[in-house]
């Protein structure tokens, strides 16, 4: 169908006809409404990064594997590998509390533009408006938190031209309930990521407490029960055909469809180069010790898995942006954007230098991009680097006089410990630190680089490997034991001297002094181009109904089951089977591991209900529904408002689709419900589990 992520308020405004003649049956206030349970009340932001949906009435939660991974993995060990051999909890009791997830709720979302720049004219000064602007958007968070029964923020839309207000419960008890094995839950591993066809149950189950009259509560708590949602998907086991209406409702993280050709550029020849660069390296070094040691690989299986989804994800937006030509389309549509307002003096008046003011935001831009880049995945990618970032609070209050400051940081300290060093080898760390830090030597100008640089040349000959045996051998900051010494007494003097805190300083109070103040500067000039170039759009194409690009908010985007023609020659069917798993199969890969009994289930044809009409076992399809990361675990829902699959992935060929949107090529990738449910089921043995879930048949999905 067509590019857009809809705010779920304006659907009845903007969307509802159009979707109703794709095949929607449910009203505007069967999607969205404060008032009556709807539909937005059974999706959830998972959190802070994925989606998830309630499966039955007592807060069962849907959402994908690579969501729960980490969960998953904490709960692991060599011992009792759940994360390898999958889990389902037997009863309520076996559900595993997860300090630190939580799950926000939209309780109402609302247009405040009108508020936040009420008086507000394009004569105001660009300075006084950011701080008015800034002003006003926490006061209406503020006051919509009522006494902090809520969680609220404003968030701006179109580069700064609309502001919305959402207002949410957030519920801080959530329990794994089940996962497949992994072999099912990332099955194709890397290989496969981001393209079809796909073959993967990527799936896993939460559940929601809260207390017993059904509010909130900020963690986990002995006496919680589980949080009765106002709403709960009915399943459908009816499958998809072609054509059929589909909806996905969630929380997209991040879109740029606005971003101009400079900046687009900027990214293609610089930005994704140097992560590409670096998460390859780091990911390389992880990878040689994981293989080595199992403990090490149950251990970095979560950040490995998540550097190496973006890192995969870089290279494939750069592949799409040099096929699709996405910067030259881009500057053509600049040029007719700057004929327009060249035809006419009062756009003139209003947007006067738009592109050429972008332009030049750009230019100086370029030059501390890579500083900026490296300072990121280079020194922050390396996991001592980040724990030594952790200890600024505590160093700062440590410099004051104020003791309970001091005693506050430490305390806060204490759980980011344990978690870093849950999940850590120094000797690794310290492979990546010699080799990242290298390359941030090696690759940056020298004029930006931090003074230790200068330290690593005159005393360690400019090897970087030296100086991280200097660091490693030296630091504290390596062990937990010697951690928590120092939190038990903690000084200012002791950070000071600590080789990998002064590795940290230098590299941060050079990118605070000497990056930082360039580049705020050029993007502040930016704030302004960029909303004037959102608002010329707009009104150039006044016949377009622009949908906002994604920023963690809730939306939804709607279109049908459909296949694509991936290249010359090259035509996908949309949907895959259980054979296809059997035609990938390859036990000597990891990757491609299939468990024997699922081998065999799959052989036998032991489908049940969940079979296809033609007997087969549906394993996955697409549908042409604007998704983005942060969706992931979103439901699929058929015209019914019935679920039908899982939002998990997109498709290699519309890498580019964060930055451009191509109807042609753009897929969204889900896991077909029937085949989640028959991994439970029937391979998981955990039929108490579906038993939960409202399954109803209602006939083929209307289209
Ligand atoms: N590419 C997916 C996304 O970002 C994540 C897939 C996770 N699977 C994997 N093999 N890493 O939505």
């Amino acid at each position: 169908a067509d590019e857009g992520m809809w705010l779920p308020l304006l659907v009845k405004r903007l969307n509802h006809a159009d979707m109703q003649k794709k095949g929607l049956k449910l009203t505007p206030e069967e999607i969205y409404d404060v008032n009556n349970a709807s539909l937005k009340d059974a999706i959830v932001q998972l959190g802070g990064f994925c989606t998830g949906e309630f499966v039955s009435k007592e807060g069962l939660l849907l959402t994908n594997h690579h969501c729960g991974y980490d969960a998953i993995q904490s709960h692991s060990t060599t011992q009792n590998n759940i994360l390898q051999n999958g889990f389902y909890a037997q009863t309520r009791a076996d559900e595993k509390a997860n300090p630190g997830l939580f799950v926000d709720i939209l309780v109402r979302m609302e247009d405040v533009s009108g508020k936040v720049l009420e008086g507000i004219t394009p004569q105001t000064p660009e300075a006084e408006r950011t701080q008015l602007v800034q002003q006003r958007q926490r006061e209406l968070a503020n006051a919509a938190k009522e006494n902090g029964q809520y969680v609220a923020y404003v968030r701006d839309m179109f580069a700064g031209n609309e502001f919305y207000l959402f207002v949410y419960q957030r519920f801080g008890d959530v329990r794994l309930v089940g996962a497949p094995p992994e072999a099912v839950g990332k099955f194709g591993g890397d290989t496969d990521n981001w393209m079809w066809p796909r073959h993967t149950g990527d799936f896993s189950l939460f559940r929601v407490y809260a207390s017993k009259d059904n509010k909130p509560t900020a963690g986990f708590a002995a006496d919680n029960v589980p949080y009765i949602p106002k709403k709960h998907l009915p399943v459908s086991l009816q499958g998809v055909s072609e054509g059929d209406f589909s909806m996905v409702f969630g929380f997209p993280g991040r879109t740029q469809r606005f971003l101009p050709a400079a900046g687009l550029q900027m990214t293609l020849d610089q930005s994704n180069p140097a992560r590409i660069k670096l998460r390859d390296t780091r990911l390389k070094l992880w990878k040689e010790d994981m293989d080595r040691d199992p403990a090490l690989r149950l251990a970095y299986a979560s950040k490995y898995a998540s550097i190496a989804n973006y890192w995969k994800y870089f290279i494939g937006q750069n592949e799409g942006m040099k096929r699709l030509k996405t910067v030259d389309q881009k500057k053509g549509e600049e040029a007719a954007l700057a004929q327009w307002i060249a035809a006419d003096p009062a756009r003139q008046q209003q947007y006067g230098t738009v592109l050429q003011d972008i332009n030049q935001a750009y230019e100086g831009l370029r030059q501390y991009n890579l500083s900026s880049q490296y300072v990121n995945e280079a020194a922050f990618g390396t996991e001592i680097l980040t724990l030594a970032s952790r200890m600024m609070p505590l160093y700062q209050a440590l410099k004051g006089t104020d003791k309970a400051a001091v005693q506050k940081a430490t305390e806060d300290l204490k759980e980011p410990v344990a978690e870093h060093f849950k999940d850590y080898s120094a000797a690794t760390d310290k492979k990546v630190f010699a080799a990242l830090l290298g390359l941030y030597m090696q690759d940056v100008a020298k004029e930006q680089q931090p003074d230790v640089f200068q330290t690593v040349q005159k005393q360690y000959g400019g090897s970087m490997p030296k100086y991280a045996d200097y660091v490693f051998g030296n630091s504290l900051l390596t062990s937990k034991a010697k951690v928590e010494a120092f939190l038990a007494a903690p000084t200012a003097a002791k950070l000071e001297a600590d080789p990998a805190f002064k590795t940290f300083q230098s590299v941060y109070s050079n990118y605070l002094q000497n990056i930082l103040p360039k580049t705020q500067a050029l993007q502040a000039s930016l704030v302004r181009a960029n909303r004037l170039y959102v608002a010329a759009l707009r009104q150039k194409n006044a016949n377009k109904v622009y949908s906002p690009d994604a920023n963690s908010t809730l939306r939804l985007s709607y279109g049908t089951v459909r296949a694509y023609k991936g290249r010359d020659a090259v035509q996908y069917n949309y949907y895959t089977t259980g054979q296809g798993i059997l035609e990938k199969e390859d036990n000597t890969n990891p990757e491609f591991v299939v468990p024997a009994k699922q081998s065999q289930l799959l052989q036998a044809k032991d489908f049940g209900r969940f079979a296809d009409k033609n007997g087969t076992l549906p394993v996955a399809f697409i549908t042409d529904n604007d998704i983005t990361g942060g969706n992931s675990g979103s439901p699929v829902i058929n015209g019914r408002g019935e679920l039908i699959g899982l939002a998990f992935d997109g498709n290699w060929e519309a890498m580019t689709g964060d930055l451009a949107y191509d109807p042609d090529l753009k897929r969204c990738i889900n896991a077909d419900i029937r085949y989640v449910l028959w991994c439970i089921e029937k391979l998981g043995g955990a039929k108490h589990i579906v038993d939960e879930m409202t399954i109803v048949n209602n006939g083929p999905n209307p289209n």
